[in-house]
Formats: structure tokens, sequence, C-alpha cells
């Protein structure tokens, strides 16, 4: 079977690295909050271009520390999409905020400026633009509207480690970028863990003191506070793992390529990639109004495949009631006709032949 995601992969293509960095978590005797997390707390802000990196248990908690680190609270509004992971949207209403969720661009997927401009009020805090699939949104637009109208930017870059907008990382393009080190990421670890990386200080520090009981001091807690760190033994494989970002992102990109050149002739919508972004693939979506049919063929032919995310977020049940939102079209189409083929790094040439081969004969048998 080819699958469309597989960490145990990245773990096997570098296996003793991996091991000797767990090994020497465990011989340190020092789990949490040493010298791994510390010294991948920087390496990560270096590569992503900023000044600060902390480290934190998940993505939706990069993002939920981030908000409330921002002063985000009960009775505030963050503009968001409802095309994306639910975390991005539960983040928002663990603050005590409202989600507000908007449409995206048709042909990129990502937040549609004009959407937001329609979506501010008194209430509006912030934005929360999702570089989804591994493509940076339309960050100078975005910008705009927040510095036109008082509001906080938070990347979601869960779906784009490394990925470039003008020549610039996604993390740095905003107040704050928030990364998730789920297994299946770009850069992913051997479990769960997250990261907020900025270069404002003063929002670093009080990130810092959120994720760990609000300690400003050992045991004395000065803020309200809990517990979302990112343990040493996350930090050290992420370390070994972050040497081989760039030339993975590059394997994701030629096997985007390949499939854009191998699919190209058949009725398909094809991702299509800013001229002012770098894409890093993190999923390879195509469109078609034939979904159902084309993953049984697939399956029965051995290739996995998934849909991200088969039901938008205004239309989940905790959400439709407490998000707030107008008409979605774009997205509601789009959640009709998505498929996400096999894409990482591991996948060999001859995969993904095999997926563009099997494609081709159902076309044309
Ligand atoms: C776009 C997006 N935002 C946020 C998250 C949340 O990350 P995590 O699963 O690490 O909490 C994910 C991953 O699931 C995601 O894809």
């Amino acid at each position: 079977m080819i699958q469309t995601a597989c960490p145990q992969a990245q773990y096997l293509a570098h296996k003793k690295e991996i091991d000797d960095a767990i090994s020497r978590v465990l011989d340190s005797g020092r789990y949490i909050l040493g010298e791994e997390v510390n010294t991948f707390e920087q390496e990560f802000a270096d590569y992503c271009g900023v000044k600060h990196g902390i480290g934190v248990a998940s993505g939706t908690e990069a993002l939920h520390l981030a908000l409330v680190s921002c002063g985000i609270a009960q009775g505030d509004e963050v503009i968001t999409v409802a095309h994306t992971a639910v975390a991005t949207a539960s983040a928002v209403s663990l603050t005590g905020a409202k989600p507000v969720l908007v449409d995206i661009d048709p042909e990129y997927f990502t937040i549609d400026p004009d959407c937001v401009k329609d979506a501010i009020t008194a209430r509006t805090k912030a934005i929360i633009p999702v570089h989804i699939y591994g493509q940076p949104a339309d960050m100078d637009s975005v910008r705009l509207i927040a510095e036109e109208n008082g509001l906080i930017v938070i990347e979601d870059c869960a779906q784009a480690h490394g990925a470039k907008y003008r020549g610039r990382r996604v993390g740095s393009l905003g107040e704050m970028g928030c990364f998730s080190f789920y297994p299946t990421k770009n850069l992913g670890a051997i479990g769960d863990g997250g990261m907020v990386v900025t270069d404002n200080s003063e929002l670093a520090d009080k990130v810092r003191l959120l994720r760990e009981y609000g300690w400003k001091e050992r045991f004395i807690s000065s803020d309200q506070g809990w517990n979302s760190r990112l343990d040493e033994m996350q930090a050290g494989v992420l370390r070994v793992k972050l040497r081989y970002l760039d030339a993975d992102n590059q394997k994701r990109v030629s096997l985007a390529n390949d499939y854009l050149a191998g699919l190209a002739n058949l009725p398909l919508g094809l991702p299509r990639k800013r001229d002012a972004s770098d894409h890093v693939y993190h999923l390879f979506v195509i469109k078609t109004e034939d979904r159902a049919s084309l993953q049984e063929y697939l399956k029965k032919e051995g290739i996995g495949t998934g849909i991200h995310y088969p039901v938008p977020i205004h239309q989940q049940d905790y959400f439709a009631k407490l998000a707030k939102y107008g008409s979605l079209k774009v997205t509601e189409k789009l959640s009709r006709e998505i498929v996400s083929l096999p894409m990482y790094p591991e996948l060999s040439r001859r995969e993904s032949d095999t997926v563009i081969q099997t494609m081709q004969d159902r076309s044309h048998g």
C-alpha cells in the first residue's frame, strides 16, 4: 500500500542519528526544559529568521499561547478560515474569543483578504492566516489590512515549515508564528510538539511564562499559566530532523513537480503556486467532482488518499453554534472536491510514478 504520509519512513531514513539523540536525552537525566529544548528553540528561531522560539506541547497550544500572550480573551473576535484543521478555531475558542470564519481564495485556498476586510468589527483583535498545504497565504494583503485596522497577525504555520514568502520564512511574517510538530508535518516529532516564534521579546517572555504555570521563578506563579512544554526527547529528535528539513522540502517539491507534469492532461484541478511564495507541499491536494470513485479506485490499486478537510469548521456541530460566519461558498465547494495524494519526502519516484500511471489508466481505461 502506498500511504499518503509515513512518519516511520523518516525515522528509518535517519535512524542512527535519531536513536543517538534519544540515548543522549535518556543519559542526560534531564527530560523537561533542558539543553535540547533550549538549543532547538534557538536553532529553529534562527532557521525562521526571528529572535525567539518557545517550545510548547502542540500546534494547537502554540496558537492558544500566542493568542493569550497578545491579550486576546472573551469579548474579542479573531478572523481566520473555515478551511483548516479544526485546531485553528479551537485555539481561538480556548481563549474565550469568538472565531470569525471567512472564505478562501479559490485558486490558492488561503484566506481571502476581501473577506477579511468585510468581517472586521470593533471587537476584532487578530487575524490568523493559515499557510494551508504548505503554501504561504497572501501576506502582503493580510499585513496591510492588519496595519490599517490595528490588528495582530498570528500565522498558523503548522503545514508550512520552511516555506518562504517573498524570500522570508513563514513564522517571520506576522507578530507571531505558530508551528506543530505532529509526526506527519514537514518537521515532525515522534509525538506531539509545537513552537511559537517571534521577534517580539515581550511576547516571547509572556509565552515562556504561560507555558509553565506562569512561573517567573520556579514554583512561584506570577500569571495564570498552565503546563504546555515541549519535552527534551522531542527536541532532541527535532534537532536531527531540522538539519534535513530543506532537503526534505526539496524532495516534496520534486514529487509535486512530477505529479504536476504527469497529471496535467487529466480533468483534475491541480495545485497552483503563488509567484511570491515557495510552496513546501505538506500535502498535494487535487480537485475532482468525482472524488468518491477516484478514491475507491486508487484504494483498490493499493494507493491511499486523504481529505483535508472533509467538513469545513463552520459546518461542525460545536463551531456551527459558536463561531461567526457568513457565506463560505468557496470553502464549501472545495471541501466536496479535494483529495490528497501520497506526499512525503521518502516516497520513491517509482511510487509516485505508480500513482500517476494508475490515475492515467483509470482515465483512459
Ligand atoms: C493548520 C493546522 N493548524 C493547527 C494544527 C494543530 O497542531 P497540533 O495537532 O500539533 O495541535 C494543525 C495540525 O493538526 C494544522 O494542520
